[in-house]
């Protein structure tokens, strides 16, 4: 029987368009081989948002969102909208989404793939085999506690607040994602906190250390913060999946992107308890490339393979994108943030293009 689904799309900004025009292409394709009838839905955010109606996610789109079954996003946000107040920036938009959709939890894979070992600034013996989980929570945390905000002392001077803090239920249900996702990997979970310093942290190692008796078969270990930056670095490969909180997932994850060489490759999903979840690039919209077809859509064509398998439970479908990434890659097929000598110099589009003669071959 065709599966049926309704997805939005959200291009957003930047070269944003062009990465998804071809995730659209590929999943029409797979979308033959495998009996799917996708129903594509555009709908504006981020700075082309702001341009149209003046708010970086309008309430048309969170509702389109909500009522679809999985949501694609490109990437948002660019210099022509960096000085709007905080309300009407891009990245709000992003949060908006996020919380909107009560996505809590964000899976953000590095996988170095053998093809691009050479692209990673760190040597071959350091990266190679690396395959790390983040797992980053993505709804709390120092991102969206109260108070926040810049407020006036009593002695007239400005002072800018944010405030770092988790309850147990919100610690509890991305830690049982992590020990879930472990489960299904590698069976080692690593906890990342700063608890020699910070509450809420002590509050974070206790429940995980608690939760971790319902998960005898996950090893689990946990690390200061810095220390798993600085381990990161070290020796990738002691790590399978890490758990943390929003702020320091933000910066880890970038940091273990990069340990792939090019942060052009990667995809993420981002989920909630139930409806659909958002799936997008862990890269930005590049606007110094943006309309000039020199984009990398592979993170995009990746991400739609993470919206079919966590989103929508097509793990064929999934595996049969991911296939046809590494494919183009063997075959020598590089766009410019990828490129090394003796490969083949494509542009965005005609990434695309091959990438669709890898799935019909
Ligand atoms: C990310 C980004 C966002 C974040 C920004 C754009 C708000 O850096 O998805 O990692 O900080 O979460
Ligand atoms: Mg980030």
């Amino acid at each position: 029987m065709t599966q049926h689904y309704r997805i939005t799309l959200l291009p957003g900004d930047g070269i944003g368009p062009e990465i998804m025009a071809v995730a659209v292409d590929v999943l029409q394709v797979i979308a033959k081989q495998f009996d799917i009838q996708f129903e594509f839905k555009e709908c504006l955010m981020g700075g082309a948002a702001i341009d149209a109606t003046g708010e970086p996610l309008p309430a048309e789109t969170l509702e389109t969102c909500r009522n679809s079954d999985a949501v694609l996003l490109a990437a948002i946000g660019g210099y022509k909208w960096d000085n709007l107040p905080r309300h009407q920036r891009p990245e709000t938009g992003l949060l908006g989404l996020r919380a909107g959709l009560d996505l809590f939890a964000n899976l953000r894979p590095a996988k170095i793939l053998p093809q691009l070992i050479d692209a990673s600034s760190l040597k071959r013996e350091v990266v190679e085999g690396v395959d790390i989980m983040v797992v980053r929570e993505l709804t709390g945390g120092i991102y969206f506690g109260k108070p926040r905000g810049i407020f006036e002392t009593e002695t007239g001077e400005k002072r800018g607040v944010n405030t770092m803090a988790y309850t147990v239920s919100e610690i509890d249900r991305i830690g049982r994602v992590a020990f879930e996702t472990a489960r299904k990997r590698g069976g080692k979970l690593c906890s990342v906190d700063k608890s020699n310093v910070l509450e809420v942290s002590q509050l974070w190692r206790d429940r995980i250390t608690e939760l971790s008796k319902e998960y005898q078969d996950i090893e689990l270990s946990h690390l200061y913060v810095d220390n798993a930056a600085m381990q990161l670095l070290r020796w990738p490969k002691q790590f399978d999946t890490i758990v943390t909180g929003n702020l320091f997932g933000d910066i880890l994850s970038d940091a273990a992107a990069m340990l792939t060489g090019s942060i052009g490759m990667l995809p993420s999903a981002s989920l909630g308890a139930s409806g659909p979840g958002v799936f997008e690039p862990v890269h930005g919209s590049a606007p110094d490339i943006a309309g000039l077809d020199k984009a990398n859509p592979l993170a995009q064509v990746l991400s739609a393979a993470m919206m079919l398998r966590y989103g929508l439970d097509q793990p064929a479908a999934a595996d049969k994108i991911e296939q046809a990434v590494l494919k183009v890659l063997d075959k020598g097929d590089r766009t410019g943030d990828l490129m090394s000598a003796g490969m083949n110099l494509l542009g965005c589009r005609a990434m695309g293009d091959s990438l669709i003669k890898a799935l019909e071959d």
